[in-house]
């Protein structure tokens, strides 16, 4: 089944909505006041998208998310059914710290597609953009692959840029990389924005590689199937709980996720709304009477790719407590 119906501009007006209510919260300080408003707005608009939505990816369990929990069923109910992976802010610690990199985020896949979370929270990954998609392999060592990597850019490995988490867990990994000479950006927190990059038009970075969050995994995923770009992670459980978890479960660590073991689909939509800005998406700006959001939705099924700049006036939209909302659908 292929999602006929473009759902990716009703999918970014919940991004829009989400990032527009957290950006108000930028350099508090409060991680989980700026998480809970994008969710609240988030579920708002949510509820008016043509689908019949299941959470994947979200919030958490039941038990510890009141929204978008996982199996939450989500959306106005009608087809198509849908596999929903959402995270109204990736990079919490950004927009508190009022720092570059925080987006909203939301993908959907047909019924059944997406990769549903193991409990083990961190998976090693490495990916890429088209260009270079084939020629990587995360069993092969770290230089081999940023090698590779060059050939299939087509420039020597002195310009090939990897972006890598800043994370003591990542010394060696560094360390490795140096060796290459290859160029490396460092980043605070967002490896979903860092994994897109790499397999957008003019990429600021040409791989990914490194141990992040497995939900952020999957989403990366997501947008790299509508950009053509390849993931491939392994699961890095972190402590004797999740290495227990791993053996009741008979989960096996050692396999290889690639992009379409994460997303069993070329039914794909995906749509970020940058919170604050970075080479990836501009965040929120706040004018007289509205503010301007900027966005990317992506549907895999026709490759394409649009960047959309909105501009929203207050006296428009609709108001619920201190938030207006535009939940209507053209
Ligand atoms: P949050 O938005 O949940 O704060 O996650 C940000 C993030 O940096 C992800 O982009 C990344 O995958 C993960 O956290 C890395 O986890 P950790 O900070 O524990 O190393």
């Amino acid at each position: 089944m292929r999602l006929e119906r473009n759902l990716g501009m009703d999918l970014v007006r919940c991004t829009e909505a989400a990032a527009m209510r957290s950006a108000r919260l930028m350099g508090r300080g409060d991680k989980d006041a700026g998480d809970q408003a994008a969710v609240d707005a988030f579920r708002l608009v949510l509820d008016s998208v043509p689908m019949d939505g299941i959470i994947v990816i979200g919030e958490g369990e039941k038990d510890e998310a009141p929204m978008l929990y996982i199996g939450e069923r989500v959306g106005t109910g009608e087809q198509p059914a849908v596999d929903v992976a959402v995270d109204p802010v990736e990079g919490t610690t950004l927009l508190a710290e009022g720092m570059p990199g925080a987006i909203a985020v939301v993908a959907i896949a047909e019924r059944g597609s997406l990769y549903h979370w193991s409990g083990v929270a961190y998976m090693d990954k490495l990916a890429v953009g088209p260009r270079a998609r084939g020629a990587i392999d995360i069993d092969r060592p770290v230089a081999e692959n940023i090698q590779r990597v060059a050939q299939a850019l087509d420039k020597p490995v002195e310009e090939v840029t990897v972006v890598v988490l800043d994370r003591p867990r990542h010394r060696d990994l560094i360390r490795q990389i140096r060796q290459t000479g290859a160029r490396i950006k460092s980043i605070l927190h967002g490896d979903v924005s860092a994994g897109v990059m790499t397999a957008i038009e003019h990429p600021p970075a040409d791989m990914l590689m490194g141990i992040g969050g497995a939900p952020e995994a999957v989403i990366t995923a997501c947008a790299l199937t509508c950009l053509g770009g390849e993931l491939q992670c392994r699961l890095w459980p972190r402590n004797e709980d999740e290495w227990q978890l791993v053996r009741e479960r008979q989960i096996d660590v050692s396999r290889i996720l690639r992009t379409e073991d994460l997303v069993r689909s070329n039914s794909v939509v995906f749509a970020a709304t940058g919170i604050t800005s970075s080479e990836f998406l501009k965040g929120v700006e706040f004018v007289s009477g509205g503010a301007t959001t900027h966005s990317v939705v992506m549907r895999s099924s026709s490759g394409t790719v649009r960047y959309i700049e909105s501009r929203h006036r207050w006296d428009k939209l609709m108001q619920i407590s201190d938030v207006r909302y535009d939940t209507r659908r053209d």
